[in-house]
């Protein structure tokens, strides 16, 4: 019976350990594309600034993309100059951020999570996510229905500027949820951490210029741009 209890407790250990190692190794062969390094620069847009009209206006995309975008990439090149940093991709400075400058902290956030932001929506999005991330969603949330509605509730009650985010935990389980300011769930300020995998910029910069205080109906116009092709990509390199 002692021999038995005890593989059992060896077998057990094993797979966490086996676990842990899989994730860390998944999150260090993230391509370059997710790896942002040092020295920073605006993504390539792969779609003008009118083409997710009306969801999303030509303005704002324009003045969000090099204006916003634009001025987190000039500051965090500017803040990490000359520093250790320089050597490190984005995700591991955000390990250790609540120890970097606020200035890290701040245009780092700002510049991740607008490259991944831009990267899951296009004029092709909307619908529904198939396959394995489908799959997934309806076992930790129950159905699309259910994340959906949660995804909302985080992005309508972050209060002041923030993010929304579907991020994906060590275990490799789904969550929902929000961070203030430029902050994201890599940081190691966050409640909930994990890797984002779908973003909603919830900044009034983002939606002001056309839906003014109706912060409720971008989120909803948001569903029409989401490129499930693009978040179902990171899911599966993540936990393939
Ligand atoms: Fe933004």
């Amino acid at each position: 019976m002692r021999s038995i209890i005890l593989i059992a407790v060896i077998t057990a250990i094993s797979s966490f350990v086996k676990t842990q190692n899989m994730t860390t190794m998944k999150n260090n062969n993230l391509s370059n594309e997710q790896k942002l390094i040092y020295p920073f620069t605006l993504p390539e847009q792969r779609y003008s600034y009118e083409a997710l009209e009306p969801n999303i206006d030509k303005m704002t995309m324009d003045i969000h993309f090099n204006k916003h975008h634009g001025a987190y990439v000039t500051n965090l090149n500017a803040a990490i100059k000359g520093s250790p940093a320089e050597q490190l991709s984005l995700n591991d400075i955000f390990e250790n951020i609540s120890k970097l400058p606020v200035a890290v902290r701040n245009n780092g956030g700002g510049h991740y999570n607008h490259s991944l932001f831009w990267k899951v929506i296009s004029p092709e999005g909307g619908g529904v996510p198939e396959g394995k991330l489908h799959e997934a969603i309806v076992k930790d949330f129950g159905s699309f229905e259910k994340f959906r509605e949660e995804f909302e509730n985080a992005a309508k009650t972050r209060f002041g500027s923030g993010w929304a985010w579907l991020a994906i935990d060590k275990t490799g389980k789904l969550f929902v949820t929000s961070t203030p300011n430029q902050d994201n769930p890599l940081m190691d300020v966050a409640d909930k951490r994990g890797t984002p995998i779908l973003g909603l910029d919830v900044w009034e910069h983002a939606y002001y210029l056309k839906y003014q205080n109706r912060r409720p109906d971008y989120i909803t116009a948001f569903w029409n741009i989401v490129d499930w092709k693009e978040v179902g990509r990171r899911y599966t390199e993540l936990v393939d």
